[in-house]
């Protein structure tokens, strides 16, 4: 059964390359607005890209981006596949080195990669399963399984139509088990299968204090400035042994288990390489946490982005009236997102002195998930993904946050299977994103080892 698909799919890859290359063509940015109709058009795409392969397949609109879901095939076993066909924005726009919206296939010294937004998070990742659909189809004819799809356009955004579009099309999406793949490889040989995620929550805080902005030659001395307000606020963030202040933060955050720290300690895990390949070389955490652990295992409080008064070019003496800090929160364990973001609001405003006023603005809140791996069909993909990569495949975790699989369970008792094939140096949400051939290529022969294993 498999090894005629293997062939199809190896035949296939200019083909596929091509189909790949369409879909990044179209600029589908979730988060600004200007890029909606380009959102509804890579939606169409993948309509009728699964509608050329038997899926009965449809748009669904939302009060923001549209869902798409196509069912095909048959059998005893259903699986519902999910990836996300939004991208992030591009700018820094002059970093790129060729357009973000003119993929093409690049030779580099690694190995030929597909350059282009979206070519790694999500659209080549989500592109891997559609091509081992099509080549199982192509070759007998029908699907092994009954196959759901589920295409997101809102993940970058924080995905804020995906509960209320999951409770209301229940039965359209319940299946078996779920398979994502919007992961990572755990090093350029070794598969992984991401057994746990770090939720998020975003916050965006804004201090007011003079109405207007000043001259800081008439006024400043006298007036209050915002921006330094809330630098001193988020300095306080952290303590010296780089821990988060926010009272209760740590509520719910367990230490690893000691079969599960061996476990990843036996993975052989370069912190070395992996700091020195962007130019680092000192761990900037907690301390006293290995890096892997850190990254997988510990929560986190980041500033994303800091603006106010005057950034632009040349030089203004100007006091501003307004400053603004988005500020992200990495969760793990049992950490509880709506609490942490009441105890951060609380801790903020009581640091507002007199004169100035404080906004929060909700940037999104989920929690962190931890996959039950008990079953079998964890050992099935883990197989079958051991057989097409040169080493073992690893249950790994990741500092990523994909909240559609927290929901999968909450909303639809489904477990969830994180398997993608990035690489760390694919420059995910980065200028000069790319995918490696290598990663498209055997990830579509991954898909269709475990569509063989599961079925
Ligand atoms: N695919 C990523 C998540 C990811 C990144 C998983 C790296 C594993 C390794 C996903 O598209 C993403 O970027 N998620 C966002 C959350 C979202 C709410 C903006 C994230 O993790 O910041
Ligand atoms: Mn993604
Ligand atoms: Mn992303």
């Amino acid at each position: 059964m498999l090894d005629p698909v293997l062939a199809r799919i190896d035949a296939d890859l200019p083909q596929a390359t091509n189909r790949l290359l369409a879909l990044l063509r179209i600029p589908s940015i979730s988060t600004d607005r200007a890029y909606a109709p380009d959102c509804e058009a890579a939606a169409d795409w993948l309509v009728q890209d699964l509608a050329d392969m038997g899926f009965r397949a449809a748009k669904h609109p939302t009060p923001g981006r549209p869902m798409v879901v196509g069912s095909g095939g048959e059998g005893d076993r259903h699986l519902l596949f999910y990836g996300h066909y939004d991208v992030q924005p591009v700018d820094p726009l002059n970093l790129w080195r060729s357009p973000p919206f003119e993929p093409a296939v690049e030779e580099t010294p690694a190995g030929p990669v597909i350059r282009g937004r979206g070519a790694a998070d999500d659209k080549g990742q989500l592109m891997t399963f559609v091509e081992a659909c099509r080549a199982w189809i192509a070759v007998h004819g029908k699907l092994p399984a009954r196959v759901t799809m589920f295409f997101e356009g809102e993940e970058e955004s924080g995905s804020p139509s995906l509960i209320p579009f999951m409770e209301s099309n229940r039965d359209l999406l319940r299946a078996d088990v779920a398979l994502i793949c919007d992961t990572g490889l755990f090093d350029r040989d070794t598969p992984a299968i991401t057994t746990m995620l770090r939720g998020l929550l975003g916050e965006e805080v804004t201090i007011t204090g003079p109405r207007m902005d000043l001259h800081s030659g008439m006024y400043g001395g006298a007036a209050i400035n915002p921006i330094r307000v809330l630098s001193r606020i988020i300095a306080g963030l952290h303590d010296e042994a780089g821990r988060v202040t926010v009272p209760g933060f740590y509520e719910g955050v367990e230490e690893l288990p000691p079969d599960l720290r061996a476990q990843w300690e036996s993975l052989g895990f370069d912190a070395e390489a992996f700091l020195g390949d962007v130019g680092l070389s000192v761990p900037a955490g907690e301390q006293g946490r290995s890096v892997l652990e850190s990254i997988w295992a510990r929560p986190t409080a980041e500033v994303n982005g800091i603006s106010g008064g005057y950034a632009g070019d040349g030089f203004k003496t100007v006091l501003p009236s307004r400053a603004t800090a988005k500020i992200s929160f990495r969760l793990v364990g049992r950490q509880d997102p709506l609490k942490i973001r009441e105890s951060f609001r609380a801790m903020v405003r009581a640091q507002v002195p007199a004169d100035c006023t404080v906004e929060f603005h909700d940037h999104g809140a989920s929690p962190a998930s931890v996959m039950d791996t008990s079953s079998p069909a964890f050992e099935a993909a883990r197989a079958a993904l051991t057989d097409e990569w040169p080493r073992p495949a690893a249950f790994t975790g990741s500092g990523g946050s994909i909240p559609v699989a927290g929901y999968f369970k909450a909303i639809l008792g489904m477990d969830s299977m994180l398997i993608g094939f990035g690489n760390d140096d694919d420059l995910i949400h980065s200028p000069n994103e790319k995918y490696d051939v290598r990663s498209f290529h055997k990830g579509i022969r991954s898909w269709a080892r475990i569509l063989a294993a599961l079925s």
